[in-house]
């Protein structure tokens, strides 16, 4: 993918390093992810089955029906604003948009789907009902944002801890090299050891989608954790996880787990709340995922009973698959964010999703 722009994209971020001196990192990931000849610049986008990653939504079908049982959940708890609009951000190739829209049909809302990519919007235009958007636009109506696997992408700072005290990650340039270069950070703190990421990118994003006509929320389903970002960041590229994120920019995605407890503060400090997050597995049971395996088991048995056997055969395999969604070492330890503006209150399946608290937290 990308094959002829990396140079393109490698111009220009060299082009800026030579005019400006060494770039923060999240600029640099702003250029290599989205400037024209970035990553997510053209077709095929990197989301999908064909693409350098399979997302959840591509797994099984009934992920995008338990989501839209949780955003039915959200609307409730916002106590079913009219008009009202639900927002997809970053929805890359539609997938979940196409599997959740028929789940959702009865609620009285526009739908909106915000996309960055050129190539991902050109996709997206082909889905009947939805306005398709380059940003979030202008908040006319209380709104559900919904962002799956967004949040990680957007840029993020980097601040490391040397023998010399906290250090912020930069780009810079050794003759045609890109380089990493360590300069002083005073506005942020380090962690204890190693690599902190902040992410900047999402914080400012989580502010703007809440900001407007109450009530918002703002679900988002990530990789991450509540304390810090549980890695450092790394790329994907064919499926396979790249170390050195300056050797080929545009040609690789960059990423990181999302420091969900840096996005509930920056909440709060801006006046709106944010539920501390539940794993995917925990959020996909609370809405229903139990007894769909039970339903299709039964199915399955049927179709056994009454000689289908090719049949049982499949619905096995798509019981198997969507195990993936729940499974704890995998899918699974995603987390899913809510954050609203003041006074909503916390959806019930979030409320039931919650693992019990343990003694050492706070
Ligand atoms: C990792 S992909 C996830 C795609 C899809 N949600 C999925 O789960 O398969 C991230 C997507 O977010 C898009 N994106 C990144 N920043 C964005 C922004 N600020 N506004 C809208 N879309 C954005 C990218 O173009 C990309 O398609």
């Amino acid at each position: 993918m990308n094959a002829d722009r990396p140079r393109e994209i490698g111009e220009t971020i060299a082009e800026e390093i030579r005019h400006r001196g060494p770039m923060r990192f999240d600029r640099y990931m702003e250029l290599a992810l989205y400037a024209p000849g970035g990553y997510y610049d053209e077709q095929p986008i990197g989301a999908g089955p064909a693409g350098d990653f399979v997302t959840s939504p591509h797994v099984h079908p009934v992920f995008a029906q338990l989501v839209a049982e949780a955003i039915g959940g959200l609307y409730e708890a916002m106590a079913r604003p009219e008009p009202f609009d639900l927002i997809e951000v970053g929805a890359g190739d539609g997938t979940l948009l196409r599997a959740t829209l028929p789940e959702i049909a009865d609620q009285p809302a526009r739908v909106i789907v915000v996309e960055r990519s050129p190539g991902a919007r050109a996709t997206l235009a082909t889905i009947a009902g939805v306005e398709v958007r380059e940003s979030l636009p202008d908040a006319s109506s209380p709104a559900l944002v919904l962002a799956h696997e967004l949040l990680d992408n957007l840029p993020f700072r980097r601040i490391v801890t040397t023998s010399d005290g906290a250090r912020e990650l930069h780009v810079g340039l050794e003759g045609e090299r890109f380089v990493e270069v360590l300069e002083p950070v005073a506005d942020i703190e380090p962690a204890g050891q190693g690599e902190r990421v902040v992410p900047v990118g999402a914080a400012s994003f989580m502010v703007e989608a809440l900001t407007g006509p109450a009530p918002r929320a703002l679900l988002a389903i990530d990789y991450g954790s509540d304390r810090g970002a549980g890695g450092g960041a790394h790329g994907y590229a064919g499926h396979r996880v790249i170390e050195d994120l300056l050797a080929a920019p545009g040609q690789t995605d960059i990423t990181a787990g999302v420091d969900f407890g840096f996005l509930a503060e920056t909440a709060r400090a801006a006046g709106m709340q944010a539920f501390p997050t539940v794993s995917q597995s925990a959020a996909l049971m609370a809405n229903g995922f139990e007894a769909w395996l039970r339903t299709e088991l039964e199915h399955q048995q049927d179709q056994l009973n009454s000689g289908r056997g090719a049949d049982a055969v499949r619905t096995w395999g798509g019981r198997s698959r969507a195990s993936m969604l729940v499974d704890p070492a995998g899918l699974g330890r995603f987390r899913w964010f809510v954050a609203t503006t003041p006074g909503v209150a916390e959806p019930e399946w979030l409320a039931s999703a919650r693992e019990p608290r343990s003694a050492t937290e706070p």
